[in-house]
């Protein structure tokens, strides 16, 4: 494969889109849109979440010592966007977008109702990155839409449709064909032992 170097760059992809719920100390929500997220332990279940130092959210986490990870289906696309584009310091985006709060199960902050997945996540460290925050957040809970099962009890991802961010190229995708099995297909190039995935 012939290959073009980009340099030291943020191109990366894909992403997940989410959209954090924070509150002040006043008890204010606000939502901001965040594709630099993931899951960083499993024990302590642990995300991490790398916030500018400008934003309006990192300001309310500090204060509260909580947020809320929203996964942003597809057909939020538009007010995940322009979460994105306005500052909570500027403007009150909760009634623009229309999106309906929850209270969470555990800590002083919302969910977004209209995703299905919400993560609740305890503030438990920071680590300072150039202008960047990376925030770490124990996993108190998540909240997976009920539609989501089937009749199994497996989840179905087609249910979730997560909203895809395709950093560097500033693109959203859908989720697209599941192509296998994780922990399971790979043991076909595994010639020894075929019995148990890893842990
Ligand atoms: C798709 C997308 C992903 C973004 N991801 C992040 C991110 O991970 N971290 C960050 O600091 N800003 C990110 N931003 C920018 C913030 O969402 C934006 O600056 C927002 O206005 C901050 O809101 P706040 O000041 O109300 O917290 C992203 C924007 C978009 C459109």
């Amino acid at each position: 494969m012939i290959k073009r170097r980009l340099g030291p760059c943020v191109t990366f992809f894909p992403q997940p889109t989410t959209l954090l719920t924070s509150v002040d100390a006043a008890g204010k929500t606000n939502l901001m849109t965040a594709s630099w997220v993931g899951v960083v332990s499993k024990t302590p279940p642990t995300m991490a979440v790398s916030l500018h130092r400008e934003r309006q959210t990192l300001v309310n986490i500090r204060e509260t010592g909580c947020f809320v990870v929203n996964v942003v289906p597809a057909s939020l696309m538009r007010e995940a966007d322009f979460c994105g584009l306005r500052s909570g310091r500027q403007v009150d985006k909760l009634p623009v977008t229309g999106l309906t709060l929850k209270p969470a199960a555990h800590l002083p902050v919302s969910l977004i109702d209209e995703s299905p997945l919400n993560i609740e996540c305890r503030l438990s460290g920071e680590v300072k990155i150039g202008d960047y925050r990376l925030l770490l957040g124990e996993i108190v809970e998540v909240h997976a839409a009920d539609e989501a099962f089937d009749a199994a009890g497996s989840m179905q991802a087609q249910a979730i449709d997560p909203l895809v961010y395709l950093g560097g190229i500033r693109e959203y995708w859908g989720l697209g064909a599941r192509v296998g099995t994780a922990y399971r297909d790979g043991l076909d190039l595994a010639a020894e032992d075929k019995e148990e995935p890893p842990k």
